[in-house]
């Protein structure tokens, strides 16, 4: 077998392989540099957010008190029977067979996919509604006829672990607090490590999606990740364990991952729009970010395989309801802060890439191949999203069809990052 093909086949059948040097083929070394996780997230589906499909959440847009502000409410108001109605239609359509196609076309080898607890280990007398393993298993499927690879990715947990839309319920963060909590996350992590065992796409399986550093002790996370290690691996020896960083500096990641586990990976998010002063940077500036956070990345990935699991080529956070349902944008000060951080600025027409300029286009596609050499200096990134209905900054699919986005995206041939 060639080196490339051992890739290949060592990366489909399990992240195990990826670091076993096999002395009939290649070491370990070679084959992550030939292949690094390239993915994009399935975001959106199984945990709906309002900002990357509006259309669902649009019936609302005028009251202006309304609760239908994530998924829990989303059914709380429509009743069983009616969300369960609309959400078959939305499993059945947002992700088509047409879109993985698309995306292995576009050299995208791994797809992150994020599952509430409720579709895992639900509580009837909850609002959510359930149906979604066996569209799940469908992509698994047609991931393993694309050859991609697939990381099952828990990211609501019963309480919400961030009181963010994108865990299912926003606004406290009440995951832990009650008895039984961390259990039934415990319960959701043992279905994925099951559906992981059947379908060999899956290479990993994580723990838990951005649990919030400042709402649930570091320590409570940190039992949390070896209890849920335990569970995963008892069930699917053969996947790599992904655990968040729970947004916590590098300077703490060691924490995090206990080195005496084995087989893990680190996910840290890097977004350039959620906090004042990286929404501010300057193009350049942005760019150096990216370079320097790459060197971040590679420094630990010396010692645990370290990934950025999401990130965007947003440099402005005006995708509508990007900040959650009726909430505007700090860039145009209509959220949180009162003057907008570059005199003047406007979020009018930038969801749209039709009216990004052509200097505005050649910059976005600098600031992806920044990103994509910064994060390969790691194990590999998984864009956020592939595709969302109106923020174009967000739509991998959309940006690689209009050459915003390089394809193939190969982050290790782009000399953005100085060496
Ligand atoms: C919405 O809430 C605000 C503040 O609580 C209140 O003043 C307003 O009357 C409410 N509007 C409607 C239409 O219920
Ligand atoms: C979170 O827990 C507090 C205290 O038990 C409770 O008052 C609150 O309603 C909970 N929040 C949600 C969204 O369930
Ligand atoms: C790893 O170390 C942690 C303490 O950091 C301990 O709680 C855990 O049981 C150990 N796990 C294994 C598999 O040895």
């Amino acid at each position: 077998m060639s080196v490339k093909q051992f890739c290949t086949v060592a990366l489909a059948l399990a992240a195990t392989l990826l670091c076993v040097p096999d002395t009939a083929a290649a070491p370990a070394k070679v084959c992550r540099s030939v292949e690094p996780i390239r993915g994009v997230n399935l975001g959106g589906l199984f945990v709906l957010e309002p900002w990357i499909t509006p259309s669902l959440f649009e019936q609302w847009a005028t009251s202006p008190n309304s609760t239908v502000v994530d998924e829990w409410n989303y059914c709380a108001v429509l009743g069983k029977q009616e969300c369960q109605a609309r959400l078959n239609r939305h499993w059945g359509s947002f992700v088509q067979e047409a879109d993985i196609s698309i995306l292995a076309s576009q050299h995208i080898n791994t797809l992150r996919i994020p599952v509430g607890y409720w579709a895992l280990a639900p509580d009837h007398s909850e609002p959510y509604v359930q149906g979604q393993i066996p569209y799940l298993k469908q992509i698994l499927d047609w991931a393993s006829k694309y050859g991609m690879r697939t990381i099952l990715d828990l990211h609501g947990a019963p309480g919400s672990q961030n009181g963010f839309d994108n865990s299912g319920l926003r606004g406290d963060i009440n995951w832990t607090k009650r008895p039984g909590d961390i259990q039934r996350a415990l319960d959701s992590l043992a279905v994925l490590a099951r559906i992981a065992n059947d379908h060999p796409s899956v290479v990993g399986v994580q723990a838990l999606n951005e649990p919030a550093n400042w709402g649930i002790p570091k320590t409570t996370i940190i039992q949390f990740y070896i209890q849920a290690y335990n569970v995963i691996k008892s069930i699917a020896p053969q996947v790599a364990v992904v655990f968040h960083d729970a947004f916590l500096p590098d300077s703490e990641w060691s924490d995090i991952v206990p080195r005496n586990l084995t087989d893990t990976i680190l996910d840290t998010h890097i977004y350039h729009v959620f906090v004042d002063d990286v929404l501010k940077l300057s193009d350049n500036e942005h760019i150096s970010k990216a370079c320097d956070d790459g060197k971040m990345i590679g420094k630990f990935n010396t010692r645990t395989r370290t990934i950025c699991g999401e990130f965007s080529l947003a440099t402005n956070d005006c995708a509508r309801w990007l900040n959650g349902f009726q909430h505007g944008a700090r860039w145009d000060a209509t959220y949180l802060n009162t003057k907008p951080y570059v005199p003047g600025a406007t979020c009018q027409g930038q969801e749209d890439m039709r009216n990004w300029d052509a200097k505005k286009r050649e910059y976005m596609k600098r600031f992806a191949m920044a990103q994509f050499q910064a994060y390969e200096m790691g194990t590999g990134w998984i864009f956020w999203n592939f595709k969302t209905e109106n923020a174009d900054a967000w739509n991998y699919i959309k940006l690689a069809q209009n050459g915003i986005i390089p394809n193939p995206p190969n982050g290790g041939s782009f000399g953005i990052c100085p060496r």
